[in-house]
């Protein structure tokens, strides 16, 4: 039996989480990779390549738990002023994620999504991209959203951007601009609101992920660097997020 055939309450239940409660967008900002590897005196790209690993694992429980969405922040626009080599070694991990994890992706019915200045991405990342993106277009039971050169200014930026060049033509006058005009111009329009945001290594900012879907989301930071992390500190920042009250601005 493939997990697309499985039960998530079944699972939800039986790692103690309540399926009623549960998070329907789950965000995270994968921290910790070069600290991981800086504790056992490792050149920090053997932290992301654990750190990967730990993203395969992430994601098959996110379908078991039935999670619709899952984003995941892998590269931030910022991230280009890294050491050219560290760059490298991530657009190569990236690569081989993206074909190596196909067939779990099919097999699991997982579409991929990509969001962000996917254009600034080397083009034979490009190219293996819109394979697995075609590849997986299909697939219904959750959504993996990798961030990818990713800053939620630059979305934000974009969107407005495409607004006024529909205002510029005509199309549409600035009094009609709605919440749903700019919803309509992101990255992924589709996407529903993130639930639940988690931040590894124990940091405590949100370092400009998802601005916009992200405002109604609960936080929680988790101790575990990234390579540490894995399904058990998951459940628990799962937990977490089923401790909170949720009021979106009400009583
Ligand atoms: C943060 O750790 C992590 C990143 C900048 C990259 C995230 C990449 C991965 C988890 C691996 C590859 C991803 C995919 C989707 C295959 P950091 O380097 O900032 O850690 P530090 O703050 O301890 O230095």
């Amino acid at each position: 039996m493939t997990l697309t055939h499985a039960k998530p309450h079944v699972h939800v239940r039986a790692v103690g989480l309540d399926p009623t409660r549960m998070p329907r967008h789950v965000a995270i900002i994968m921290d910790g990779n070069g600290r991981w590897a800086k504790a056992r005196t490792w050149d920090r790209t053997r932290g992301h390549q654990q750190g990967a690993e730990v993203v395969r694992t992430i994601t098959t429980e996110s379908v078991k738990l039935g999670i619709d969405r899952l984003t995941l922040f892998a590269f931030s626009s910022e991230n280009w002023i890294r050491p050219q080599h560290e760059i490298d070694f991530l657009m190569l991990l990236l690569d081989q994620f993206l074909v190596g994890e196909l067939p779990t992706l099919m097999e699991n019915d997982v579409r991929l999504e990509a969001i962000g200045s996917l254009h600034r991405l080397p083009a034979n990342v490009r190219a293996t991209l819109d394979h697995t993106l075609s590849a997986t277009a299909d697939n219904r039971t959750m959504v993996l959203s990798l961030a990818l050169s990713y800053g939620g200014r630059d979305e934000l930026t974009d969107a407005c951007r495409a607004i006024a060049t529909e205002v510029a033509a005509g199309r549409i006058a600035p009094h009609e601009i709605t919440q749903e005009t700019i919803q309509a111009h992101l990255y992924a329009p589709r996407a529903e609101d993130v639930d639940l945001v988690i931040r590894t290594a124990g940091e405590q900012r949100l370092s400009n992920f998802l601005p916009w879907q992200a405002t109604y989301a609960e936080y929680v930071s988790v101790e575990a660097l990234w390579p540490d992390f894995g399904v058990a500190p998951y459940h628990a920042a799962l937990a977490e997020f089923q401790t909170r009250e949720r009021r979106f601005g009400g009583v």
